[in-house]
């Protein structure tokens, strides 16, 4: 497989991006290997786990959580993982960041790799080292930033992979594009989504091109102190928006969804604040892959909700604004000024 070694802080990163999940046993003595992947991921690909030591988790955000923490340690204890274990996190970034969690505490640290199986865990959850699992519902509370030592890119997984959730993963795509490369956005704009589900060379290109974002970003500000803050485009409305509808409603409103709306509030905003002019090329983009560009939403309640944000400070929030396609910037705006915006473009 061929092999991109990525510096980071405290580690190299091997990312083996038109890697084979077999091709792992060359890379990981299997005595050390503990397999770690969800239930639906395992249900799908079953045949892949024979022969390998294999902990099956429950699928969802909502097992995003310390008791599965506990079962995931257990269960390596039974099967008897030492110091020397390789655990193996296979599926999208839920089992991705708790896999990377345990990796961090268990026997005060063991090795890690990811297979990614979802486009959103191949172009960013998984890459990066942030890692963690949600306190009841707020999410992310508890974790590290710790990378692992491997991922292995195998799209033979994304077969599987339903519609709703490339929607998902292609907002990231997308906000990539938006932040850090205009090419990109013009070759997302003149194709769709079922173009690149049908062109494996195509995405198998578009998803390196994006893990090299990524990759790049985080390299240069590991720890959030700058530059990785542009990721959060259109997240910072996303989130509130996202968390908002969780409150209301039985169904989760997807976080792609969510933050599709986010970036075009966040377009629309960087019109007025930095003379943006491309409003039209992301909205259109956005709808070649599915992703909705507008929702009735409380807009009293999506603020108060972002008064709680980490990227509040005072009375001011860290919003990242588009100057052009393919280049961003966070500036601080206060939250009186980021309300009457919103409503504005309601
Ligand atoms: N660490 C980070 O930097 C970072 C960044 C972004 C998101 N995240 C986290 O990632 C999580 C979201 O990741 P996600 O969208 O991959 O969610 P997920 O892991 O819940 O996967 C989505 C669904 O797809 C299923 N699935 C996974 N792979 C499949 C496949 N190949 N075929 C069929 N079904 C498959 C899963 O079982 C699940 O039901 C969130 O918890 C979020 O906080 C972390
Ligand atoms: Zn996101």
């Amino acid at each position: 497989m061929k092999n991109w070694k990525v510096k980071f802080s405290s580690q190299i990163v091997s990312f083996f991006l038109e890697g084979k999940f077999a091709a792992i046993d060359k890379i990981v003595e299997k005595s050390n290997a503990f397999y770690i992947t969800d239930e639906n991921v395992y249900a799908l690909h079953q045949k892949k786990f024979k022969g390998k030591k294999t902990i099956i988790i429950p699928a969802g955000e909502e097992h995003k959580q310390q008791a599965t923490v506990d079962f995931i340690i257990e269960a390596l204890l039974n099967l008897g993982a030492t110091r020397e274990a390789v655990l193996i996190g296979v599926g999208g970034g839920v089992v991705t960041d708790m896999v990377g969690y345990v990796a961090g505490v268990y026997m005060r640290g063991v090795a890690v790799g990811f297979v990614p199986t979802t486009i959103l865990a191949m172009v960013d959850a998984s890459i990066g080292g942030k890692n963690g699992i949600d306190i009841g519902l707020y999410k992310n509370m508890v974790g590290l930033i710790r990378q692992p030592s491997f991922l292995v890119y195998d799209i033979d997984f994304l077969k599987t992979l339903p519609k709703h959730q490339w929607e998902n993963g292609f907002a990231e795509i997308i906000k990539h594009a938006a932040i850090k490369d205009a090419a990109m956005m013009k070759a997302l704009a003149s194709h769709d989504l079922s173009y690149y589900q049908k062109n494996k060379k195509a995405l198998q290109l578009l998803i390196e091109k994006n893990v090299q974002i990524k990759v790049k970003v985080v390299q240069q500000d590991e720890f959030e102190k700058g530059d990785r803050k542009l990721l959060n485009f259109g997240h910072t409305l996303g989130h509130a928006i996202e968390n908002g509808h969780a409150i209301e409603n039985q169904h989760a409103l997807l976080h792609g969804h969510a933050i599709s709306i986010g970036m075009v509030y966040a377009a629309k905003i960087s019109q007025v604040m930095e003379g943006f002019n491309d409003t039209g090329l992301l909205v259109d983009t956005l709808k070649k892959y599915g992703l909705p560009t507008s929702m009735h939403f409380d807009i009293d309640q999506a603020m108060q909700i972002m008064q709680k944000d980490k990227k509040k400070t005072g009375a001011s929030m860290q919003f990242v604004v588009l100057k052009k396609i393919g280049k961003a910037v966070y500036q601080s705006v206060p939250m009186k000024s980021l309300e009457k915006l919103i409503k504005l473009y309601s």
